[in-house]
C-alpha cells in the first residue's frame, strides 16, 4: 500500500438528465440510500484525508441532504459551475488536493482516487485494490470486460496489450467499438501528474466536454505504466443512467444482501422477494417469508420467524420472536419469544418484554409491557406502561388525548382489563384489578378491587317488536 495521503474525488455535478426527473441524479436511492451516499460510504471504509465532492445540478438539495451524515466534517464540497465534462469536474477539486492544497501533505504529492456517483455498488475492497496498485503506477484504471458497452468508454491497448488510452462511445470509430473492456469511470492517480495531464485535455470530441479519460491517454505517450484492475464482480461498476438501470442495480443489490443473510443461516423463503433498506443483522435459523421490508437499524435474533407482508423499521427484535403477517414494526423492541400481529401496528417507543402476545388490530404507540402480558384483539394502548401476566381484552383504549396534551395510562400486574373499555388518562389501575367489560375508568383503580361503571342491564316486559310499515 502506497503511504501518500488519499484524496477521494466524487463526481456528482451533472444533470442526469436520462433520468428525466427533477431529482439530482445523485439523490435517486438504492434501498432506502442515496446513489451519492453508497459511493461515500465506500469511500470513508478507506479513512481518507478527505472527501471531495464535485457538485453543479441541484447542489443545494445533494448538500443539504448530507446534513445529518455522521462524517459530515470529512466531506469537502466543489462546486462546478457548468458541467464542461469530468475531467473539467476533477479539476475543480485539485486545488484542495497536494502540494499547493491547504489539505495536501508539505510538498508531497497525494493519491487522488476519482469515483462518480452513478456507480453505487463499488467495493471498499476494490478501491483499497486500486490505491494499492499505485505503488507500481502514477495511474490506475478500474475496467471491466461486459457484453454490452454500448454507451461506456472503451480500453484500447498496444500491441503489447498495455492499456494506451480510453475512447468514448461517441468518438468511437467501428473498430474500437468492438472493444468490450469498458472504462467503469474509477480511476486512481498521483495527484502532481494528474494536474500536469489535466492541463493538457482539451474538448476537441464530439461532446466538446474536457474528459477525465483523456488523461489515460496523456500518460502513456509521457511513458507511464498504467495499471488496470477488475472488479471481483461486474455488478460493482454498474453505472446509473436510467430508471430501468437504477431498477436493475437495485435488484441487484437485494440479491447480494439476501445471499449474505443466507450465508448467515438465515432462510429466506425468495430472495427475489425480500428488501433491505439499511443496516439490517439477522440471526442465524431465522425463517423471513415473501415481501417484507427491513429498514433502517434492524437487529432481528436467531430464531426469529417474519410472515409474509411484515415491514420492520429501526426494531430489535430478540431471539424466538414470531411476527404473523401483515404487521408493521417501528422503532420498536421485543423481547425473546414474543408474539405479534397478525395485522398489528407497534409504533416508536413500544417496548415489549419476553413472552408479550399483541394479536390482531392492535396498535402500540410508546407503550412497555411487562413479561406474558396480552393484548389479543383490536385495542390501542398509547403512553402506557403495563405490568407483567396483565390482559387486556378486545377493543380496550387507552384515551391518551384530551385534545390538547397526551397523558400516561399506568397499569400494574396481573391486572384484567375486560372488553370495550376506555382508560381515560391520566389513571393508574393498581395490580391485580379487575374491569368490567364496556367500563369507561377515569380514577384510580385500587388493587385486587374490581371496578365496573356502565348502564345497569334491564329487562323491559311486554315489548313488542316494532313491524315494517306498509
Ligand atoms: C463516464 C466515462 C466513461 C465511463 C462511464 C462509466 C468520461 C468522459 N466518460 O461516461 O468512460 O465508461 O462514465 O459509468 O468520463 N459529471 C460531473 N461534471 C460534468 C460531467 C459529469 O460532475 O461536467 C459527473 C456526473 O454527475 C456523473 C459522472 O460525472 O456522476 C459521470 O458522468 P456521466 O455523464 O454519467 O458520464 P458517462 O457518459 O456515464
Ligand atoms: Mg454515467
Amino acid at each position: 500500500m502506497s503511504n501518500k495521503p488519499l484524496h477521494v474525488v466524487i463526481l456528482a455535478a451533472g444533470k442526469g438528465s436520462r433520468m428525466r426527473s427533477d431529482l439530482p441524479k445523485v439523490l435517486h436511492q438504492i434501498a432506502g440510500k442515496s446513489l451519492l451516499g453508497h459511493v461515500i460510504d465506500s469511500a470513508l471504509e478507506l479513512n481518507p484525508a478527505q472527501i471531495h465532492v464535485v457538485v453543479g445540478h441541484g447542489k443545494d438539495l445533494v448538500i443539504d441532504s448530507f446534513a445529518q451524515h455522521a462524517w459530515n466534517d470529512r466531506l469537502n464540497w466543489v462546486e462546478q459551475t457548468e458541467q464542461l465534462g469530468t475531467g473539467h469536474a476533477v479539476s475543480q477539486a485539485l486545488p484542495f488536493i497536494g502540494s499547493d492544497g491547504d489539505s495536501g501533505s508539505d510538498g508531497k504529492s497525494a493519491n487522488v482516487l476519482m469515483l462518480t456517483a452513478d456507480v453505487p455498488l463499488i467495493r471498499s475492497s476494490t478501491l483499497s485494490a486500486m490505491v494499492s496498485a499505485m505503488s507500481s503506477s502514477p495511474l490506475a484504471l478500474l475496467t471491466a470486460l461486459v457484453d454490452d458497452p454500448f454507451g461506456l468508454g472503451r480500453i484500447t491497448r498496444d500491441e503489447s496489450a498495455a492499456v494506451s488510452g480510453i475512447v468514448e462511445q461517441k468518438d468511437a470509430n467501428s473498430e474500437q467499438r468492438k472493444i468490450n473492456e469498458i472504462n467503469s469511470g474509477i480511476i486512481c492517480a498521483d495527484s502532481e501528474q494528474l494536474k500536469i495531464w489535466l492541463s493538457q485535455v482539451s474538448n476537441d470530441n464530439v461532446q466538446q466536454e474536457f474528459y477525465l479519460t483523456d488523461v489515460v491517454g496523456l500518460a502513456y505517450a509521457a511513458g507511464n505504466p498504467i495499471a488496470a484492475l477488475h472488479p471481483d464482480s461486474n455488478a460493482e461498476v454498474t453505472g446509473i443512467n436510467s430508471r430501468l438501470q437504477l431498477s436493475q442495480v437495485e435488484r441487484l443489490f437485494q440479491a447480494e444482501q439476501a445471499e449474505q443473510l443466507m450465508n448467515n443461516g438465515v432462510t429466506i423463503m425468495d430472495p427475489a422477494r425480500i428488501d433491505l433498506r439499511g443496516d439490517v443483522e439477522v440471526g442465524s435459523d431465522s425463517v423471513i417469508d415473501v415481501n417484507v421490508v427491513l429498514q433502517g437499524r434492524v437487529r432481528i435474533g436467531r430464531n426469529v420467524t417474519i410472515a409474509p407482508n411484515c415491514i420492520i423499521i429501526d426494531s430489535i427484535l430478540a431471539d424466538n420472536v414470531t411476527v404473523h403477517s401483515n404487521t408493521v414494526i417501528e422503532g420498536s423492541e421485543l423481547g425473546a419469544d414474543v408474539n405479534v400481529g397478525p395485522f398489528a401496528r407497534l409504533r416508536p417507543g413500544t417496548k415489549l418484554a419476553d413472552k408479550v402476545k399483541i394479536g390482531n388490530f392492535v396498535e402500540t404507540k410508546n407503550a412497555q409491557l411487562d413479561v406474558g402480558a396480552k393484548v389479543n384483539h383490536l385495542s390501542y394502548v398509547g403512553d402506557a406502561t403495563v405490568g407483567s401476566n396483565t390482559n387486556i381484552g378486545a377493543g380496550v383504549i387507552t384515551c391518551n388525548y384530551d385534545g390538547a396534551n397526551k397523558h400516561k395510562t399506568t397499569i400494574g400486574k396481573d391486572v384484567f382489563v375486560g372488553s370495550n373499555s376506555q382508560l381515560v388518562a391520566p389513571v393508574e389501575i393498581e395490580d391485580g384489578a379487575t374491569i368490567g367489560a364496556g367500563s369507561t375508568i377515569t380514577t384510580k383503580v385500587e388493587a385486587n378491587k374490581l371496578a365496573i361503571s356502565r348502564g345497569k342491564q334491564r329487562q323491559i316486559d311486554g315489548w313488542t317488536r316494532p313491524t315494517k310499515a306498509r
